[in-house]
């Protein structure tokens, strides 16, 4: 019998279902454990309590999950009570019998407050996670101090360390859960499953087991040590991993009440650190960029049901599989048959690779094999949705694509090129139908590099590129809306930084002495050890092809230059700024390179000099800030936070410095803007004067972001 409703705050409902006391939390869109939630469970537990006719309680929430956690946007603000940790311990001291019924994501603070119940049962499609380090955190209320009590301390580490989440059926298997609903079940029918469950452990004469009282099985001796020598290496310059550990570390070493201590003094110094800060504004900052300034909540979006691509190239076999990936079928044209199978064997040994490593099944390989038809003939394109154009760089050969494509393509169909730096308009111009024409820039390789530039042209209607954001949501990317210029957001600042370190060497600075400060910054890799990667022959042949046709603006004979007209191409001639050993790829300084650098200088008549660690972070990274600023100015990018996204995506920005905006932010404009102008002083380059935008902000203590 469903009693009447005996509380309705407007976050928790309790409801009383014969000797079943059941608290709902419903606070959309993932039931974040704020203020309001915490009082109402407080309110809803005492009420519980004081009912001798109830037995047990069932914890669980409405809408599409259990809690996800605290409220993030609560950090930061003065603390209300009650806080979760007291929520949690009068859970778990509450003497009535307690589950927690989970469903969807129940991760931090949420998992939390289910450790504090009795028994957890678990929709099977359900994930249950402590992704807490993921916002340079550590679990706040009583998860390192509860779980290793649990599952024991081997399981602990890598939930809460690594952050990742467990499904629900490897929760069971570990002993996090109880016990599963029946597939399928969700809503009432998930509840009455979870009450059913309830009373099967009444029924059997359940007792409360508080994990608080439980004491935790000592781990193998060098656990914690592996763990963590693992971890150093793993999460190199992250400070929060590390903390994690070693409040495990005190579950074992500490009585639980003190253990608890230590871990909140732990959550509070991480919370106010800068790292955390800087994650958690990319957590928020990742999910602002779906939101496009000027773009309609309720824009229409059109279905992608079949798409294709043009070029079986690097980009366009690796986008191939980003839409097979997703379950898209696509067309997959070249104009040589040749070209179109050296393509599909690369794109059959990429998934057989990934079969190998046990994250595919042979029939995956094969459903997504199929999902991919290749095809010579653009008739075959008649009926598609989306087509991404991927040939060579070559505007001539992108106009006469695009010409065809319009000739043979649906109205309505969304014709995208891949481009990184030809003028999408110019682009457009060769269609009868530019509002549905834009970039769709994907980063090397395609189907691992979440980043996805959306370039909006001139003419692109809003219903494209709506439809764009929303196709790169579903295909796993994060998709950040920019504007058309050169290089766009992400590679214009990238060739700023490029230049830098170029000049840094020959000014005096060892490549390696580049790269290294970069990568003691938090990048995977340096610019030169990056170009090695990506290949030196690329620029070369391009800044050659731009000084034969005189162009005034081709960038001057560079050292660079000199290094692979000697067929240093990088990595793949096995020799580039760096040399490398037979099926190694860790790049090692070479004397040759230091040879044709120093050759180069004289020749230049350059004085060198020795260069600090510090001027080289401050010209790699004021440059890309400067620029990032005129991207502002000029609307390319919209928010500061677009770049960030862009730069932690795209490039490996790391995210504990929470992108190059947000960073400049933490240094203060005024600072950045007087090294510019510095810097100018010194070389005398007008691409050092202050972007005006920063000029603003150094001059009145703004921040990017503020506008
Ligand atoms: N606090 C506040 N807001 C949150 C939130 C949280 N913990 N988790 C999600 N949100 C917000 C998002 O910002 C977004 O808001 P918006 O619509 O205004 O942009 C909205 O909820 C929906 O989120 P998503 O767009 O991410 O929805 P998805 O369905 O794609 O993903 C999710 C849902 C998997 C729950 C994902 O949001 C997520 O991973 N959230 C963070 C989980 C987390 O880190 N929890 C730990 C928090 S810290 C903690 O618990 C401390 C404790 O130990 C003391
Ligand atoms: P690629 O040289 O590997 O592949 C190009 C493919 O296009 C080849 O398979 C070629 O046969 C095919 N092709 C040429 N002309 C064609 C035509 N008329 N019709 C059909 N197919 C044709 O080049 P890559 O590196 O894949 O680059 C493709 C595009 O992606 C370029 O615009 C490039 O600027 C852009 N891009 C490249 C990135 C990279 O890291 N390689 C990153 C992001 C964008």
């Amino acid at each position: 019998m469903d009693t009447a409703v005996q509380n309705e705050s407007r976050f928790v409902h309790y409801r009383q279902r014969d000797d079943i006391g059941l608290i709902v939390i419903d606070s959309p869109p993932v039931n974040a454990l704020g203020h309001g939630v915490r009082a109402g469970l407080m309110t809803a537990l005492n009420e519980a309590v004081a009912d001798a006719q109830v037995k047990a309680v069932v914890l669980t929430a409405a809408g599409r999950t259990f809690p996800a956690g605290a409220d993030i946007r609560e950090f930061g603000k003065p603390a209300q009570p009650p806080s979760l940790s007291e929520v949690i311990a009068a859970v778990e001291s509450s003497g009535k019998l307690t589950v927690a019924a989970l469903h969807g994501t129940a991760f931090g603070g949420g998992l939390e407050l289910a450790l504090g119940c009795d028994y957890r049962f678990a929709a099977v499609e359900a994930k249950l996670g402590l992704p807490e380090v993921k916002l340079g955190l550590l679990p706040g209320a009583g998860g390192t101090q509860r779980l290793p009590r649990l599952i024991g301390v081997a399981a602990t580490l890598p939930i809460i360390v690594e952050g990742n989440p467990v499904p629900a059926t490897e929760a069971k298997a570990l002993g996090l859960v109880d016990a599963l609903a029946e597939p399928g079940s969700s809503g009432d029918s998930f509840i009455d499953a979870a009450l059913v469950y309830a009373r099967s452990l009444l029924a059997e004469g359940a007792v409360k087991r508080p994990l608080g009282e439980m004491p935790v099985q000592q781990p193998d001796a060098d656990l914690f040590e592996s763990f963590e020598a693992k971890t150093r290496q793993r999460r190199r310059g992250f400070e929060a991993p590390l903390v994690c550990i070693e409040s495990v570390r005190n579950a074992v070493a500490l009585p639980f009440a003190e253990g608890l201590k230590q871990e909140r003094a732990l959550f509070e110094k991480l919370r106010d650190s800068a790292q955390s800060r800087a994650q958690r504004h990319a957590f928020f900052a990742e999910r602002e960029v779906a939101k496009v300034p000027g773009l309609a909540k309720d824009t229409p979006t059109n279905p992608v049901a079949e798409a294709a691509v043009i070029g079986a190239g690097t980009m366009g076999g690796g986008i191939a599989m980003v839409f097979a990936n997703a379950g898209i079928p696509v067309r997959l044209l070249d104009a040589q048959e040749e070209a179109l199978e050296r393509g599909l064997g690369v794109i059959r040994r990429n998934y057989e690779a990934t079969a190998k490593k046990g994250r595919l099944t042979a029939a995956e390989v094969e459903e997504r094999m199929a999902l991919i038809r290749p095809t010579v003939s653009y008739d075959d394109l008649a009926t598609v949705d989306l087509v991404i154009e991927a040939v060579f760089e070559d505007m001539e050969l992108k106009k006469k694509v695009f010409a065809e494509l319009d000739r043979v393509c649906k109205p309505g169909a969304i014709l995208a090129t891949n481009t990184s730096t030809l003028d999408v308009d110019a682009i457009a111009a060769a269609t009868g139908r530019p509002e549905s024409v834009l970039g769709l820039h994907f980063f090397s390789p395609a189907n691992v590099m979440k980043l996805l530039e959306v370039v909006r042209g001139q003419a692109t209607s809003d219903e494209v590129l709506a439809t764009a954001m929303r196709l790169g949501k579903r295909v796993g990317k994060v998709a950040v809306a920019v504007g058309n210029c050169y290089g766009f957001v992400g590679n214009r600042m990238l060739h700023r930084r490029q230049s830098e370190a170029m000049l840094l060497v020959e000014e005096g600075a060892a490549p390696e002495q580049v790269d290294k400060v970069l990568t003691d910054f938090g990048f995977p890799m340096g610019p030169f050890a990056m170009s090695d990667l990506a290949g030196i022959d690329v620029g070369w042949r391009i800044r050659n092809e731009r000084r034969k046709a005189g162009d005034p603006e081709a960038p001057e004979y560079n050292w660079l230059d000199a290094i692979a007209e000697r067929g240093r191409y990088g990595q793949k001639t096995k020799a580039g700024v760096y040399r490398y050993e037979e099926g190694s790829r860790t790049p090692i300084p070479d004397p040759e390179v230091a040879q044709i650098i120093a050759e180069h200088v004289r020749s230049k008549g350059v004085a060198q000099r020795s260069i600090e660690d510090r001027e080289i972070l401050e010209r790699c990274l004021y440059a890309m800030v400067n620029e990032g600023a005129r991207i502002l100015e000029e609307g390319i990018a919209v928010r500061a936070l677009e770049i960030d996204v862009i730069w932690i995506y795209g490039y490996g920005f790391p995210v504990y410095r929470g992108g190059p905006m947000f960073w400049a932010n933490e240094i203060g404009a005024e600072a950045v803007s007087a090294a510019c102008s510095a810097f100018r002083a010194a070389s005398g380059r007008e691409v050092w004067q202050p972007a005006p935008l920063l000029a603003r902000l150094a001059e009145t203590g703004g921040r990017f972001g503020d506008l």
